[in-house]
């Protein structure tokens, strides 16, 4: 069966910075893996991608390290609403930080957001990390300059209703979900172990996994916040917060449709065009990507190409397995192994949509 190509548009890649969890080369080699033919750049490195000289030096690694598609996000800090202006588009959009997370990215006063919200061009994407009240005050500050936010890895209850009465209301909000809060839970924190389950947002509740299921139609896209960190670190006295997730994201996910409780046309809606027209993409000519429906397979860390070596779901049975991937013409992934190149991979900012 043949989908359309997948976009991630929440990927953690760690270079520079951190390039023994993830690099250009390996983060987009599992994201083919995964499915993605694209994937957004979180700018969370080391240093954080938030001015001229930062945008382009990443610009330039992935120039020639990036096998799948890409454009990369710009980080908002107390100081550069002006400069992150002059560059936003050659960027994924503005991501900003607004509760404690990986680095030192992070806003806290109210007075520097309404900032981004006015200055940051109104035809490129604002993407937030909001938890619980702060995602009702972020959404307050949008509603206030009249402009879209895109609300990062919902997790909770409270998050998904009050983003369905925004909805109501009329106002421009969407948001994405990981397949992680969509399958964990703090009642898998005993088998994963303290530090392996150690997320932003946190595992939640059952009843907050079960309330994003029963408000699907709520949910724009599905993204997998993969932010990979090593089995060292994890497993160490501080571990990072974060999961590896593009090389799981699409198995855990048709099996879901196996088990009926979604539909093929919901992950095509989900990782396909409702991240293409939110984040403003052109279309990637000739692109598709094949799964057999049916495989049923068990998910082994051993065999992904993420450098971080481990996954939240190892061992875990999945039926639904991608067998090829197409991207602009020409075969990048087939059973099990990715054949695209470093450097194959375009910067979909710099790509002129035909259509
Ligand atoms: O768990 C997380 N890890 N949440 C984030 O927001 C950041 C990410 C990371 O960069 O490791
Ligand atoms: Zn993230």
């Amino acid at each position: 069966m043949k989908l359309p190509g997948l976009i991630d548009p929440h990927v953690h890649l760690r270079e520079p910075g951190a390039t023994h969890k993830e690099d250009w080369d390996s983060g987009t080699a599992a994201a083919l893996a995964g499915g993605f033919t694209a994937v957004l750049a979180m700018p969370n490195t080391q240093p954080p991608v938030t001015d001229k000289d930062s945008l382009d030096h990443v610009l330039g690694v992935a120039n020639t390290k990036a096998r799948c598609d890409y454009a990369q996000f710009l980080g908002a800090g107390p100081e550069n609403s002006q400069q992150v202006f002059c560059i936003a588009d050659r960027s994924a959009g503005l991501k900003m930080y607004l509760d404690h997370t990986y680095g030192p990215l992070r806003l806290d006063n109210m007075l520097l957001w309404m900032k981004h919200f006015s200055n940051f061009p109104r035809h490129q994407p604002i993407v937030t990390h909001a938890e619980g009240r702060t995602m009702a005050a972020v959404i307050l500050i949008a509603a206030l300059y009249d402009r879209p936010v895109h609300l990062a890895h919902v997790s909770l209850r409270e998050e998904i209703l009050l983003i369905r009465a925004a909805k109501e209301k009329g106002l421009k909000v969407t948001c994405e979900v990981t397949p992680h809060h969509l399958f964990l839970t703090q009642d898998d924190v005993t088998n994963l172990g303290d530090g392996r389950s150690e997320v932003r947002p946190p595992l939640a509740q059952p009843s907050d996994r079960d309330a994003l299921w029963e408000n699907l139609d709520v949910i724009d896209c599905f993204a997998t916040d993969h932010a990979p960190h090593t089995l060292e670190e994890k497993d160490g006295p501080k571990p990072s917060p974060g999961f590896p997730g593009l090389e799981t994201a699409l198995p855990l996910l048709l099996s879901a449709v196996g088990g009926g409780r979604l539909t093929m046309e919901d992950i095509i809606r989900r990782m396909h065009h409702n991240p293409q027209v939110i984040f403003n993409l052109p279309v990637q000519e000739d692109t598709w990507i094949e799964v057999d429906p049916n495989a049923a397979w068990e998910i082994n860390a051993d065999h992904t190409y993420t450098r971080c070596g481990w996954t939240p779901f190892d061992g875990w049975r999945v039926r639904g397995k991608l067998k090829r991937v197409m991207l602009r013409g020409q075969m990048v992934f087939r059973d099990g192994e990715v054949l695209a190149r470093p450097g194959f991979g375009k910067n979909l900012r710099e790509i002129v949509d035909k259509g």
